[in-house]
């Protein structure tokens, strides 16, 4: 098969395609012929030798795909070859074919074409998992940074689907037009005050779940903001990995931080987080109340000019390669 190889860690022109050993399904995992892999922000670190494979994944970029069943292995119920499927990955999208354990593929929503669902699964699974563990609910104030993005525009939406006030920064004016067309109910410059503009919507309520893809730059703005019992969900780390924490002001604001990753987590938890984004995200998608991010689609082999576009910050949405 072909394969996107990153041939040294290094820029976008390290991506080659080559042909590699077509792999074949162990017992628990299915072979998708692939059809369309997302494009996520990890992928640029995975390339640049910062973000390796999690033991016994493929060392090959990706961690989305949509497509058809084209083996199914031993032991494994409830698929045949030729059904349409999307996949949740620890690695191996960027290629034609690629396995996986039959927990982390489930059907795509219904009425959305294959390239769609190629860019659909990590940002559901994420955004899903992180708003149930923060526990979001209806009336609460909720904050993304990077509204736009794969992330933020589904965080948006899931949030207001949940009955949320959702709260959203953003790099330009067009991206923060985006954030407000699909549902923020505040969209505010990250190089602004947004801390005043939060506190300004929430009436001093502050924020009760932010989902963070920035990290150490954004702590000291997060506890100010965080409302009483607020809980801070670090996902992302754009902003560095090292912070003073003032315990004080967290522990007054009885307040909590959760990190996570979906990528590393064990096969079990990856399959119950699939299960819930079929259960509760796919029906939002199929009735229109989760529109999917606009999309540049590109071939497998322009993966180096997708990197390169995501890389450049200037990218609305999902960047999507397709397979021939
Ligand atoms: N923990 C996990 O399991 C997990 C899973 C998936 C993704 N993630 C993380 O989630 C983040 C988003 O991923 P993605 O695939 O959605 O990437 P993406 O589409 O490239 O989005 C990145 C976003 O970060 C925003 N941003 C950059 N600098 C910022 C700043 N200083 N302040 C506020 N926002 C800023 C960008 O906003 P503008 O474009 O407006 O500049 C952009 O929308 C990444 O950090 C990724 O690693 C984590």
């Amino acid at each position: 098969m072909l394969a996107v190889i990153a041939v040294e860690a290094g820029a976008p022109e390290v991506l080659r395609v080559e042909e590699v050993e077509t792999p074949h399904p162990g017992p628990g995992e299915v072979l998708i012929k692939v059809a369309a892999a997302g494009v996520n922000r990890a992928d640029l670190l995975q390339r640049q030798g910062h973000y390796p494979p999690p033991p016994g994944a493929s060392p090959i970029i990706g961690l989305e795909c949509s497509g058809d069943i084209a083996e199914v292995g031993p032991g494994v119920t409830g698929w045949e070859v030729g059904d349409a499927c999307m996949a949740l990955l620890a690695g191996g999208g960027y290629a034609e074919y690629v396995v996986v354990p039959a927990g982390q593929v489930v059907e795509p929503p219904d009425g959305i074409d294959r390239v769609t669902a190629g860019g659909l699964m990590e940002t559901a699974a994420t955004v899903s998992s992180n708003l149930h563990l923060a526990g979001l609910s209806s009336g609460d104030f909720f904050l993304v940074h990077g509204g736009s993005g794969g992330i933020g525009s589904m965080a948006i939406q899931y949030a207001k689907a949940l009955g949320a006030t959702a709260m959203a920064t953003a790099g330009s004016a067009a991206k923060l037009d985006y954030c407000r067309s699909v549902g923020a109910d505040l969209a505010v410059s990250y190089r602004e005050d947004w801390v005043a503009a939060v506190q300004d919507l929430s009436a001093g309520h502050g924020v009760d779940v932010v989902l963070d893809p920035i990290g150490a730059k954004y702590l000291g703005q997060h506890l100010t903001v965080l409302a009483t019992e607020g809980r801070l969900v670090v996902i992302g780390l754009q902003g560095g990995q090292k912070a003073e924490v003032n315990l004080g002001q967290l522990l007054s604001k009885r307040g909590r931080i959760l990190a996570t990753t979906v990528r590393s987590r064990p096969v079990a938890e990856k399959s119950a987080i699939c299960a819930r984004v079929a259960e509760a995200v796919w029906p939002l998608i199929s009735s229109g109340a989760i529109r999917p991010a606009p999309q540049t689609v590109l071939r497998l082999e322009q993966a180096a000019e997708a990197h390169r576009q995501l890389e450049s910050g200037d990218n609305l949405g999902k960047i999507i390669l397709t397979t021939s």
